[in-house]
């Protein structure tokens, strides 16, 4: 485990001396399947893994749940442990954060909409965080699930925006059997809530089997979804669209979702058009 970034450095600078390919994998810890199945995509294309775990305050807004989100380092180490792994970068706040540190990165227009629109300021600290992880490990490419869409075209913005050479890869969506998409937040879950989650996948599920049946048209494919979460009383649907994968505005076949179920915000989406990889019950 590395702490700092002048070490990380150190180390990356070797494997490149020595003409390595490296990966960066960005979490925030409480490691799932999720992540570890950008772990496994990073390890097949580079020479050299890095994972980064730092729960990073500034994506977090005041009312948001920086303070109770999970935090295992040791169960994120075991995970990892066999997994060719060649660094698990866990910095510190003011390793990350110096004093006095004002530095901001937004990434324009995708940080206006959805995510962006809900979640004022949640963007621009992703884009932070991501640009200085970026110069700390210099990797030639850099893992995102495609579970935080959003986050994923943004971060593909950014790095070519800034000219930083780096290859994001897009990964897909790791879901249960049952179709829930995994998520850190999942823990917070109540049985019932639980349960009720599952009308998000479901609602994708049922929307993208009129698409795959000939339906086309965003304004038909729309009320699919929003029949089903309505159907769930548990959910409190925050949005449901039918939004082009390149802009997140215009409309398109990317469904996006987000629900509280309780006191607990979930997203999924999925392209319409394109057969689940685990099919979603119900
Ligand atoms: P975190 O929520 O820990 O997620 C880390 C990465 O795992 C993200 O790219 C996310 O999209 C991916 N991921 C999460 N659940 C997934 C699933 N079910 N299937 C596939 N991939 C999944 O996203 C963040 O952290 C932060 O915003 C971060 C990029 C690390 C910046 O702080």
């Amino acid at each position: 485990m590395v702490a700092t970034t002048a070490l990380l450095r150190d180390l990356v600078a070797g494997w490149r001396r020595d003409g390595l390919s490296v990966g960066l994998v960005p979490t925030m810890g409480a490691l799932h399947a999720g992540h570890l199945s950008l772990v496994r995509a990073a390890a097949v294309e580079n020479e050299r893994v890095v994972v980064s775990i730092f729960v990073n305050p500034l994506q977090f807004g005041p009312g948001e749940d920086f303070a109770r989100y999970p935090r295992d380092l040791g169960g994120d180490l075991e995970a990892l442990d066999g997994m060719g792994v060649g660094a698990v970068f866990a910095p510190r706040l003011e390793e990350m954060y110096p004093s006095g540190a004002t530095t901001r990165v937004r990434v324009g227009e995708l940080d206006e909409v959805l995510e962006g629109a809900r979640r004022p300021g949640h963007f621009e600290g992703v884009a932070t965080v991501v640009t200085k992880l970026f110069w700390a490990a210099q990797p030639d490419r850099a893992y995102f699930g495609q579970k935080d869409a959003q986050q994923a075209a943004l971060v593909t913005r950014l790095a070519e925006d800034l000219l930083t050479g780096i290859s994001i890869r897009v990964c897909p969506i790791v879901r249960e059997p049952d179709g829930l998409a995994l998520s850190s937040r999942n823990a917070y879950l109540s049985a019932a809530e639980r349960k009720a989650a599952l009308v998000l996948s479901r609602a994708l599920s049922r929307a993208n089997e009129a698409c795959l049946a000939g339906e086309e048209d965003p304004g038909r494919l729309r009320p699919i979804l929003q029949r089903e979460l309505a159907a769930e009383p548990l959910a409190e649907v925050d949005y449901a669209e039918l939004v082009d994968p390149a802009d997140f505005r215009s409309p398109g076949r990317l469904a996006v979702l987000a629900a509280r179920f309780g006191s607990t915000r979930l997203i999924d989406n999925h392209l319409l058009g394109v057969r689940f990889e685990t099919s979603p019950s119900g």
